[in-house]
């Protein structure tokens, strides 16, 4: 990742590219796999935001086959967060960058406590994200 982009906290993860891929209700979300291949691909990765979400989430495919949904606020400053690929962690996009294990537990960085990760249940071609 270039310097620019870590001095404004510029992230890799985008927005699912079909935004309808996902809905949010009852303090749930639920994405249609069949719809986001862009966590079809180990390490894939998209964040979530709006749609009344009361807070954002990165949602990725981890190397070791699972799937993960984390709150995407380093818990340092706020930036947003990255699987970091071809590892099992996750990084902040700051320049300080703290990185997180898949459990959203501190490796290494200026951040001092874990991120907030969410259950995630795949049913069928559906993930299910509880969020209460
Ligand atoms: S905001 Fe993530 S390390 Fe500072």
């Amino acid at each position: 990742m270039g310097i620019f982009k870590k001095i404004f906290g510029i992230c890799e993860t985008k927005p699912p590219a079909n935004n309808d891929c996902w809905t949010f209700s009852d303090q749930a979300v639920e994405i249609d796999l069949s719809i986001t291949p862009e966590l079809l691909i180990s390490g894939g990765a998209v964040r979530l935001e709006g749609k009344g979400l009361p807070e954002r989430i990165m949602v990725f495919h981890g190397n070791d086959g699972k799937y993960y949904a984390i709150r995407n606020k380093c818990s340092h400053a706020g930036r947003r967060i990255d699987p970091l690929p071809d590892t099992q962690q996750i990084k902040c996009c700051s320049l300080m960058g703290s990185t997180y294990d898949y459990k959203g537990q501190v490796v290494s960085g200026a951040a001092k406590k874990n991120l907030d990760t969410f259950k995630v249940i795949t049913d069928q071609n559906k993930l299910k994200i509880g969020l209460g």
